[in-house]
This record gives structure tokens, C-alpha cells and sequence, in this order.
């Protein structure tokens, strides 16, 4: 087992896979590491390449507001990233990139013990939850898992390009939140 200050190091200079040719900085997680909500997206965006935060752009301004409206902080909550660089362009995070770059979030996982983890968006549902995972239908149900509840909420991006899907988006959060009091 490695601390949580080993594993950002391992993150740092990771060269698993050929995203960390292109990138500027690796996004480790960051957060509450006693939290019992863990929320994963999907990989870092030109904002976060940029400065090494996860979800410090447009998006994360969203996700900020979501939080607030459903009662949460991100002091309160753990946040990353299925991949810890960003794919160029922003493109999907390939299989054998998303594949290199799990043991990072099996540490991560297994250094938080989160009761919830909230999946941000498609990519990260279907890794997390289940690979046919469909977002527009599922959003929003929970499945127990070894002790803890998975579930998934529309990507912050999402709800940029269709900001009707804030509020049902917003309604989901409350809903993960009421299930770390069960
Ligand atoms: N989009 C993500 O999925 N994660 C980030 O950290 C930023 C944008």
C-alpha cells in the first residue's frame, strides 16, 4: 500500500501511456481524503492541463455551482479523473489510456474508502458502473457495489451545451448526498 503522497508522485512523472508525451501537468485528485462522496470525471481538460486542478475551467464552474445547489462543498467531497492527462484535443481517453491509468484510481479508491461514488458523465459511468451504462436514461439510479453506492450524474460539459439538464442534474446530487446517511 502507498500513501496518498507517494501515489500523487507516481502520478507526477507517470509515463504509462503516451498521453504523458503531450501533456503539461498530470491532475491528481484533490479533495477530502476522509470524504465519504467520491466523484470521478473523465481526464483533464486545457484549463487543468494548464495548471495541474482538476476541473478549474468552464466545467469546473458548473460542477462548482451543481455542488452549492445541492448543499456540498468541494472541501467536503473527493474529485478525479478517470485519466490524470489530458488526451489531446480533448478527445474520449482511448480504452488502453483509461486501462494504464487505473491503478492510480484503485489507490486512490482504496485511500479514501468512499460510501458513494458519483460518476461525472458517460465515460466514467461505463468504466465505473457498467460498460453499456447509458447516461440520458440512467442518470441518476444507484447500485450497491461491495458496500458502497455507485451512481452518475450528466458531465458538467453536458450541461454546458443543454443547461436544461442542470436542475435534474442538481436533483441527482441531493439524491447521492441523502445516500451517505443510510
Ligand atoms: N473535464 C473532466 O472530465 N475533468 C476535469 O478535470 C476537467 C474537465
Amino acid at each position: 500500500m502507498y500513501t496518498y503522497e507517494e501515489l500523487r508522485a507516481f502520478v507526477s512523472g507517470c509515463t504509462r501511456c503516451s498521453l504523458s508525451q503531450t501533456r503539461h501537468h498530470s491532475v491528481m485528485g484533490r479533495g477530502n481524503l476522509s470524504s465519504g462522496m467520491l466523484f470521478i470525471a473523465e481526464a483533464p481538460g486545457q484549463t487543468e492541463d494548464q495548471n495541474g486542478i482538476p476541473f478549474t475551467g468552464r466545467s469546473g464552474q458548473i460542477f462548482d455551482q451543481m455542488l452549492e445547489a445541492a448543499g456540498m462543498t468541494r472541501e467536503e467531497i473527493y474529485l478525479t479523473n478517470i485519466v490524470k492527462c489530458r488526451p489531446p484535443g480533448n478527445r474520449d481517453p482511448l480504452p488502453q489510456e483509461q486501462e494504464a491509468c487505473m491503478p492510480y484510481l484503485k489507490y486512490e479508491t482504496l485511500l479514501i474508502r468512499p460510501r458513494i461514488i458519483v460518476c461525472l458523465g458517460r465515460i466514467a459511468a461505463q468504466r465505473i458502473i457498467r460498460p453499456d451504462f447509458r447516461i440520458t436514461r440512467e442518470h441518476g439510479t444507484f447500485l450497491e457495489r461491495k458496500n458502497v453506492w455507485l451512481t452518475a450524474v450528466y458531465h458538467p460539459s453536458a450541461i454546458l451545451r443543454d443547461p436544461s439538464r442542470l436542475e435534474e442534474s442538481i436533483a441527482d446530487l441531493k439524491a447521492a448526498k441523502e445516500k451517505l446517511k443510510i
